[in-house]
């Protein structure tokens, strides 16, 4: 299936370093605006008991779930060290001031 690629917020949506929640189609997706100017966008649930992730603490490309504290990086999803597992990571592009994601 070909992916397809959706407007979900403007660049000045977003705070740095603040989650934003947002829903397509289903699914709910955290956007982030980094530190270095990035923008990632990641599955909004944390793999160990369902945090939301848009309300945790971020550091450089890390997100901190506010539950538990589990470190997740922001750019591949990965759970870091001593606790394992991932969350699905969404390709992210802007054209002018639009966000788009690619589901
Ligand atoms: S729910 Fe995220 S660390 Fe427990």
């Amino acid at each position: 299936m070909q992916a397809i690629k959706i407007k979900v917020a403007e660049v000045t949506d977003l705070m740095e370093k603040i989650g934003k929640t947002i829903e397509v189609q289903g699914q709910e997706i955290a956007l982030f605006l980094l530190e270095d100017g990035s923008i990632r966008a990641v599955e909004n649930r944390c793999p160990h008991k369902g945090g939301t992730l848009s309300e945790g603490i971020v550091s450089s490309e890390y997100v901190f779930c506010p539950l538990h504290d589990w470190k997740i990086c922001l750019h591949d999803g990965l759970v870091q060290k001593p606790d394992t597992g991932c969350i699905k990571t969404y390709k992210v592009s802007v054209e002018g001031k639009d966000i788009f994601i690619k589901l």
